[in-house]
């Protein structure tokens, strides 16, 4: 961490700009996120965060306006001090970025703030706004030269949507292309900032032991679940368009899907990674619609069409079940499956590798009875940790009874000296220092695009999958369990 503090201080001074600088994202995850960097001096003293957006504010009030909205999420009481020191990065800049002379005044301010415009400085220009934004902001960012860089380096970081389907994808990929070149470009995902997500690599990598039992001679099915406990909250009518799969699947699990399946790639670089990604990827079987519907379930909470900016009628779908098959000599024959869901009992992502059963047994079982699987956990989130679950015998019972026991690592107890720093923490540090590796490359994206457009577009024309209500709280549709039994197989539910 230090020498990554050192290779950035040796720079000119870099301001974060950040478009939408009042919204969401700014209040829950990138403010927070630079003030916890402050606060473990991870980032250089003459970093400046640069809020823009159209209401009417100072930097003062911005400062106060932010401070009480970071306070909903977090105890700051007890770091007020910390807290101002940090509020001393922050510059509100108002402006419209959907109206040409909009960021003219930006830029101006930037240059007044970095002590004029023959003075070198980096910009980052975060975009954290809504998706129809985009075009209108990339425009008007080219034009008055925000992306040229021959006073310091500037970069853009894109939040998802990146698009709505594959073609929109193309088309938000050329523009962006036409005015940056790809080495300026970082495309979030922030489930790669998740700790949990980077040691996947190490676990697979860093040890000998697992790789040689990864794949289909091994391992029966694989099982990814992101559960989130929460609503759509006040973002219903984003969310009503997007639903679950463009929200969820295309992205965040998909992302973990490749993780998962990936060879070893030569070395860590960013571009070894991202290609090893991409083929997993290509190696998804495509499915035709009626296959997607027999393959996949989807699910709508009790009580969403009631929601803010939810349309009554609404048959956007809040969970999905997936099994997804992926054609290459290492894995051919094992099925993923995917679920995630919103209103779900609890919130829980996880990653089950299950092996397969043991060829014959020696011990009296019962006629049906079987020795079940070992099974290896890698809980992403919460209480990160792996475990690894195998059979014992029971005390005292001669060889009649078994019981299944974990081997068991937990970040929190293991590190205690230690805090996992949020997943945004990460990847702005990243993008401050021009990694790339942990954002996703436009080839990725549009692979993505190609594995869901087919889903959404076989659930919207066809009444094959059935919308099933499922009451909030729960694991989701029965369906979703029937998926998997159909194949023999079974969630592990944690009631
Ligand atoms: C976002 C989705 O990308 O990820 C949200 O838009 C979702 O709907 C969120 O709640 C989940 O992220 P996390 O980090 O809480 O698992």
């Amino acid at each position: 961490q230090r020498e990554k503090v050192g290779v950035m201080s040796q720079q000119a001074s870099t301001s974060i700009v950040i478009f939408g600088g009042t919204g969401d994202l700014a209040q829950r995850k990138l403010i927070p996120a630079l003030f916890e960097l402050t606060y473990r001096k991870r980032i250089p003293d003459n970093l400046r965060i640069v809020c823009f957006a159209r209401s009417d504010y100072t930097s003062e009030s911005y400062r106060e306006f932010m401070w009480n909205k970071v306070s909903e999420f977090r105890d700051l009481a007890t770091h007020r001090d910390e807290w101002q020191e940090f509020a001393r990065r922050i510059h509100y800049i108002r402006g419209n970025l959907g109206e040409p002379e909009g960021l003219g005044v930006l830029k101006e301010g930037l240059h007044k703030l970095d002590g004029g415009a023959d003075i070198p400085a980096n910009w980052l220009f975060y975009l954290s706004i809504a998706p129809w934004l985009f075009e209108p902001a990339l425009r008007n960012m080219a034009a008055h030269g925000l992306a040229d860089e021959t006073s310091g380096w500037r970069r853009v970081v894109i939040e998802k949507p990146f698009g709505y389907d594959l073609k929109s994808a193309v088309e938000l990929d050329s523009l962006v292309g036409h005015f940056f070149d790809e080495r300026q470009v970082f495309r979030i995902d922030h489930y790669l900032g998740k700790h949990m997500v980077q040691n996947l690599l190490v676990f697979r990598f860093a040890n000998a032991i697992f790789e040689p039992i990864w794949n289909r001679n091994y391992i029966d099915n694989v099982r990814i679940t992101v559960a989130e406990s929460i609503t759509v909250e006040d973002r219903g009518s984003y969310y009503d368009e997007s639903g679950v799969v463009r929200d969820m699947v295309q992205n965040h699990l998909l992302q973990l899907l490749t993780l998962v399946a990936m060879e070893p790639p030569n070395n860590a670089d960013s571009e070894s990674l991202r290609n090893k990604k991409v083929e997993v990827l290509q190696a998804i079987r495509r499915l035709d619609g009626l296959e997607m519907a027999q393959n996949s379930v989807r699910g709508q909470y009790e009580g969403y069409r009631r929601e803010e900016g939810v349309p009554e009628d609404s048959i956007t779908p809040t969970y999905a079940a997936l099994r997804m098959d992926v054609d290459n000599w290492r894995w051919r024959g094992v099925p993923f499956y995917l679920r995630t869901g919103k209103a779900m009992a609890r919130k829980l992502s996880e990653i089950v590798i299950e092996f397969q059963k043991p060829p014959h047994t020696l011990f009296p079982l019962m006629s049906d009875e079987e020795i079940p699987s070992n099974l290896l956990r890698i809980t992403l989130q919460p209480n990160e940790g792996i475990h690894l679950g195998f059979q014992t015998n029971t005390p005292d019972t001669d060889m009649r009874s078994m019981e299944r026991m974990n081997l068991e690592f937990h970040y929190r107890s293991a590190f205690r000296d230690f805090s996992i720093p949020e997943d945004y923490e990460r990847l702005l540090q990243d993008a401050l220092l021009g990694d790339a590796g942990l954002f996703i490359r436009n080839d990725h994206i549009e692979e993505a695009w190609k594995i869901v457009d087919p889903l959404i577009e076989s659930w919207a024309e066809s009444d094959v999958t059935p919308l099933h209500i499922y009451e909030r709280g729960s694991w989701g549709p029965v369906a979703a369990d029937e998926l998997l039994a159909r194949d023999g197989r079974n969630w592990l539910r944690r009631e």
